[in-house]
């Protein structure tokens, strides 16, 4: 058994991926979720994809006692950490809700670890933490920068980690910066499941798939990209929850900390995107071009190279698998709830 560890986050849409990658690759794994965000139904259907039980603590990340009663009940190796908010609007609306929960939660962990005498983490960041640029691919020596509370939560995350790192040579971390995540586990047990109107591309196009919201708006097409829409790196959720495993594997087999981009280093546009996706659920997809979304780049996709190199990982499934397991999930999550 490589080892035993705590999945912060677990019960969400990357981190339940996550769960059953961790798994597969034999490690014991227990998830620590509020549930704020996730359907509380997922553990059961981890259970039914990868044959085992799953063990779950109730526990928010700002309960520091509820922490430190999670880490007394078990001896971990690791910790993956992704519990957090993550939506850039709502981080603009509720900075002290984001600084609180992404930040103070984040200290709170670490105190809890370092108490229990846990020193490995693997840290769930965004390529949100570069500054804007036009340069692409992008590396990740590239400037930092935030244009949001959310990026600025995950950039001080990062930075928190590496002070408390740099103070105590225990410590072992990976962080990884992902790009656009998309795409379902192959069972379609699970898969993204906003309960609101999806902010992101791929959700809400899978709900006018589903005949959910009647019309994407494309926001912009007069980028300056080869269809005039906007262009960005997406990588299918299983590569990117393998990703965690490499990064973990590197840990526990006593690599030095990194920080890496999970991306494929392709880019493809918001019409390509939805191209795809009618291809995957054979129909057409209405559309209305609107106007640009204030914030949004013309590209943005990362140099994968530093993530193969030092953890051997490169993304493996194209933009077809990713729409088709997309609606295989989300057709099926339909039925279940018109049943
Ligand atoms: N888009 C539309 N219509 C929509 C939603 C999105 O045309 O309804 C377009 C956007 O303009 C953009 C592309 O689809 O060109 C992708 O947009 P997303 O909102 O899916 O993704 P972003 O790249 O804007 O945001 C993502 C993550 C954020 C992160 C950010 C920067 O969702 O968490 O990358 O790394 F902060």
């Amino acid at each position: 058994m490589p080892g035993k560890i705590l999945l912060t986050g677990g019960a969400g849409y990357i981190g339940s991926h996550t769960y059953a990658a961790l798994s597969d690759a034999g490690y014991e794994v227990a998830i620590l979720d509020n549930f704020a965000n996730a359907r509380p139904d997922v553990p059961d259907r981890l259970e039914v994809i990868t044959g085992k039980p799953v063990t779950v603590h109730r526990c928010d990340v700002l309960d520091a006692a509820g922490l430190a009663r999670v880490f007394a009940s078990d001896r971990f190796d690791a910790v993956v950490h992704f519990a957090a908010k993550k939506a850039v609007g709502e981080s603009q609306q509720k900075p002290l809700d984001y600084i609180e929960t992404n930040c103070t939660g984040l200290v709170n962990l670490l105190k809890a670890m370092r108490a229990a005498g846990v020193f490995r983490l693997v840290f769930s960041s965004s390529a949100t933490v570069y500054a804007p640029t036009l340069d692409w691919p992008i590396p990740e020596d590239a400037p930092l920068g935030y244009a949001s509370t959310y990026a600025y939560t995950k950039l001080m995350g990062e930075q928190i980690i590496q002070q408390v790192a740099a103070a105590d040579d225990r410590w072992r971390f990976g962080i990884l910066r992902y790009f656009n995540p998309a795409g379902a586990h192959p069972s379609a047990l699970i898969g993204e499941d906003p309960s609101d109107i999806p902010n992101n591309l791929m959700p809400y196009i899978a709900k006018v798939a589903t005949g959910e919201l009647p019309s994407l708006n494309v926001f912009g097409n007069d980028y300056p990209t080869p269809d005039g829409t906007g262009v960005r790196d997406y990588i299918h959720v299983v590569d990117l929850a393998r990703g965690h495993v490499l990064s973990l594997d590197a840990l526990m087999r006593g690599d030095g900390s990194h920080i890496v981009n999970l991306g494929t280093g392709q880019g493809y546009s918001v019409m390509e995107m939805l191209a795809a996706y009618a291809r995957a659920c054979g129909r057409a997809l209405p559309h209305t071009v609107a106007p640009r979304r204030a914030g949004d780049l013309a590209c943005y996709f990362g140099d994968p190279r530093k993530a193969e190199r030092l953890l051997g990982f490169k993304a493996e499934r194209d933009l077809d698998d990713m729409c088709a397991t997309s609606w295989a999930w989300v057709s099926r999550r339909s039925n279940m709830r018109q049943g």
